[in-house]
């Protein structure tokens, strides 16, 4: 009998353990940035505020469609990162939450203006220039000389030279097709995609492995933005920073609530702790170079000037529009992808 009654006590004890567990707050993170940031961001939420979090990192693009494909039974709650471009389309698209956080009087223009432009369902965390960067050491071994321009990417002495990702994937490559289209016009940005297919080794997945790969040694010139290339340098690698001559793009990272978020509550808790000045100077502990969205944010001397670059007037309601997104990666699948090199 004794014996019974103890079993019982313990299944007793362990429901309890279980109900409690259940109810404990929590919050399921997507995160588009990179995969460190991802962490000291989850963790830096979870020791704030006592809220369990479960981060999984995916590329922007690949986020967007996760979040397209769950939304009949949405499983995130906050889409924290990546390049806006996706997050504007998540929000025409009805698949993100208007929120109005309580800390837009500490915040840039540029930030206030991507939540504005989305009806409140996205906002500005960070921004920064695309750009590219070589291993100098491989430059220098293959007898190349250091390229200046977008347009020396697609010189013939290049080839299998330069990497980048997958526009369909990742967001930098994304902003990367959206900018050569600003920047030489729709025909000439083409063009431009189709030389530069002819040098390029391998198209990644997630925005910043080309230039990961240069720091190691295994490619030479990745098409990245500025700051994952300042990131290697600084990190001691043989990386050298590139702000193309013609001019060049730049993001608006972001960050959105999924519409029918499981917990609407720690989600809005976390929008608001994340825009917070304290919340973004954390990306300075993992080398993250962005310009911070909060004025009061700290940033790196060795984080890239935005103002001595020649940025383009990128136009992010177009760029960021589904049509326009859906109809360039179409375009860019059917007439680049498919090129022999
Ligand atoms: C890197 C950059 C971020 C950018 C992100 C996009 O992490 O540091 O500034 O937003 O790439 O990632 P993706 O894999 O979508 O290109």
């Amino acid at each position: 009998m004794k014996n019974v009654q103890k079993t019982l006590l313990a299944a007793a004890a362990v429901l309890a353990a279980s109900t409690t567990m259940a109810s404990a707050a929590k919050l399921t993170l997507y995160c588009s940035a990179q995969e460190d940031w991802c962490q000291s961001m989850a963790r830096g939420f979870e020791e704030a505020t006592g809220i369990d979090v479960n981060m999984t990192r995916k590329s922007s693009g690949e986020t967007f469609a996760q979040v397209k494909a769950e939304s009949s039974n949405p499983k995130g709650d906050v889409w924290w990162g990546g390049t806006g471009d996706p997050h504007l389309q998540a929000a025409e698209e009805d698949l993100t939450e208007p929120y109005v956080t309580g800390m837009r009087g500490e915040l840039n223009d540029w930030a206030i203006s991507q939540a504005t432009s989305a009806g409140d369902r996205t906002i500005g965390i960070y921004s920064g220039a695309l750009g590219y960067g070589f291993n100098s050491d491989l430059l220098k071994a293959n007898n190349l000389p250091e390229p200046k321009c977008w347009k020396d990417l697609t010189k013939p002495e290049y080839k299998g030279h330069v990497q980048m990702a997958n526009p369909n994937s990742s967001g930098t490559a994304y902003t990367t097709l959206a900018t050569m289209v600003q920047l030489f016009g729709e025909d000439g940005g083409f063009d431009f995609m189709k030389a530069l297919h002819k040098n390029i080794n391998q198209y990644t997945k997630s925005g910043s492995a080309p230039i990961k790969a240069a720091g190691r040694g295994e490619n030479t010139i990745g098409i990245v933005f500025m700051h994952d290339a300042v990131k290697q340098a600084v990190s001691g690698f043989p990386i050298k920073v590139v702000a193309p001559c013609e001019g060049t793009g730049y993001e608006i990272g972001s960050m959105s609530i999924i519409k029918g978020a499981r917990n609407l509550d720690e989600a809005k808790k976390f929008y608001d702790w994340a825009l917070t000045a304290a919340a973004q100077t954390r990306a300075l502990e993992v080398k993250a170079y962005q310009v911070p969205s909060n004025k009061g944010a700290e940033t790196s001397p060795s984080a890239p000037d935005l103002s001595s670059i020649k940025l383009i007037d990128y136009d992010f309601k177009k760029y960021g529009s589904s049509a326009e997104r859906k109809r360039l990666l179409k375009k860019w699948d059917d007439e680049v992808s498919t090129l022999p090199q």
